[in-house]
């Protein structure tokens, strides 16, 4: 049986891309589940002039454009209960207009003062919002009720910056009030790796320098720029996609046990893990990081020609780097990792790489056998969501030879359908007030004091741009990172 629970949702940015295609629907699946019934009411502002009746039809329209039928009763139910308010979010009177609004949504759903703010627009404008709720007295000071803040990326462009915005928000909300959002961290397979490694001792024994040589992670993208180029153009993959989905995926990999499986104990270790993460120094944050920028192919036009990009733009559409933690685990054992636009294909997934047995016994000299492979565990985390492990065995047959056979896991299809995407399971979350996949602020930080000693070395030299052919797996220069170490990537192009 779902829980109802209480709250009055403030989306700012409640026009935007996001709110129609993600929050809107993952919302009304929450409400299909019972999670919202009742006592639960949206007000939706932006600088849009648009009224309540205008506001219902483009929320009905997201959720048919979502898979769901929006002529139902249950749909029109559901969206009875979204309001919308026009807000310059900078004019201080406008937030007295809303302050109303919500007083009185809160009395007629009864919503006992629980009032979520979701702020997903430019981010400029994050740290004065949070003040205002708090000066304007949107805040409910019912003592019983709970204030939450939702946030979304970018947190920051660098370590000042985001140190800027914290302490502003810190002003109006404590961290345990503040939802910062990856949605990776919403994701099925990411959420898997607790359960993989602290639910096995086969796994978990494992999962240190003494047997794993490498781990692997690729965050892959068909795509280019798309229409988000004035964003991009301005962040690049390192900000983008570094910061903080691969330093979340790598913290998760890399963490000690929790003590239990609560919000503030797998945020503990994980910060822990982020601060034993060693900040390179100049130089070596020169060999262990790699750029690209996506180059032209046949009418495609390169990055540089996409729509909103300067024709000399350095920003980088694609990351290689090591990452090395000096702790007991995992001193010795780099972290690889990658992610780019205009890849081969778009899929998500990362490779744990055993080390080989120390003596091959089956290579005796007469034999026939391969060489044994290295045993690795592959965790599949889009589109398929699944694990693979690669073992070597014997040939099926009268000699005696091995070969590397896997076995795989993959969630069903049908499974799959049912499984929650990200942001309903994060809007969940809030409403429970459960912050273990949100990004706490000590994460936030140490993820930005290592990026930007990257950024820093960057920003001295003149990247030879473009140099990876659109629908490759990046620049050479990424090839060149992990084989210099005698290693290479799992994934890779027609292997
Ligand atoms: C976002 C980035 O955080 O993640 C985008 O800003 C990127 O540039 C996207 O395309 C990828 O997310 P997903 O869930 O499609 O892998």
């Amino acid at each position: 049986m779902a829980t109802e629970r209480t709250a009055l949702f403030m989306f700012f940015g409640g026009t935007g891309d996001l709110a129609y295609r993600k929050l809107y629907p993952s919302l009304f699946n929450l409400y299909k589940k019972g999670n919202l019934r009742t006592h639960f009411a949206v007000i939706g502002t932006s600088r849009q002039t648009l009224d309540d009746d205008k506001f219902r039809a483009a929320v009905k329209k997201s959720l048919a454009d979502s898979g769901n039928r929006a002529d139902s009763k249950e749909a029109s139910d559901f969206i009875s209960h979204f309001y919308y308010q026009a807000h310059d979010v900078t004019d201080q009177a406008h937030y007295s207009v809303l302050k109303d609004a919500a007083e009185k949504l809160d009395k007629k759903y009864k919503l006992q003062g629980n009032r979520i703010f979701y702020l997903s627009m430019a981010p400029q404008f994050f740290g004065t919002i949070a003040q205002d709720l708090k000066t304007q007295g949107l805040m409910s000071t019912n003592k019983d009720a709970f204030n939450r803040l939702v946030i979304e990326k970018p947190f920051g462009r660098d370590y000042d910056s985001a140190k800027q915005l914290n302490d502003a928000l810190s002003k109006s909300f404590k961290e345990e009030q503040i939802f910062r959002i990856d949605h990776y961290l919403g994701k099925e397979m990411i959420q898997n790796i607790e359960a993989l490694r602290f639910g096995n001792t086969l796994v978990e024994s494992l999962w240190n320098n003494r047997y794993i040589d490498n781990i692997q992670v690729t965050l892959s993208e068909k795509l280019g720029v798309e229409e988000r180029a004035s964003y991009y153009d301005n962040s690049g993959a390192l900000r983008d996609m570094v910061q903080n989905h691969i330093m979340q995926i790598v913290s998760l990999l890399a963490m000690e046990q929790p003590v239990a499986f609560t919000d503030t104990d797998i945020r503990a270790e994980k910060v822990k893990a982020l601060r034993s993460l060693r900040v390179y120094n100049v130089a070596d944050a020169a060999t262990n990081f790699v750029r690209g920028q996506y180059g032209s192919i046949n009418d495609q036009p390169d990055y540089r020609h996409e729509d909103n990009v300067p024709h000399d733009s350095t920003t980088e559409t694609f990351v290689a780097g090591k990452l090395l933690f000096d702790n007991y685990r995992w001193s010795g054992t780099p972290f690889y990792v990658r992610t780019g636009k205009m890849l081969a294909d778009k899929f998500t997934r990362v490779d744990v790489v055993f080390k080989k047995p120390l003596v091959d016994i089956f290579a005796f000299p007469q034999s026939q056998s391969t060489p044994l492979a290295a045993n690795v565990l592959t965790i599949f985390v889009e589109p398929h969501a699944g694990f693979s492990l690669q073992l070597n065995a014997k040939t099926a047959d009268a000699g005696f030879q091995t070969e590397p056979i896997k076995l795989d896991y993959m969630v069903d299809a049908a499974k799959s359908k049912e499984t929650p995407e990200p942001y309903e399971r994060l809007l969940h979350d809030v409403l429970k007030g459960d912050g273990t996949n949100f990004s706490s602020w000590p994460e936030v930080s140490y993820a930005w004091k290592f990026v930007d000693q990257i950024r820093r070395v960057w920003d001295l030299q003149e990247p030879q741009f473009p140099n990876y052919t659109p629908h490759s797996m990046g620049p050479a220069a990424a090839e060149e990172l992990i084989q210099r170490d005698h290693r290479e990537w799992i994934y890779r192009l027609n292997k």
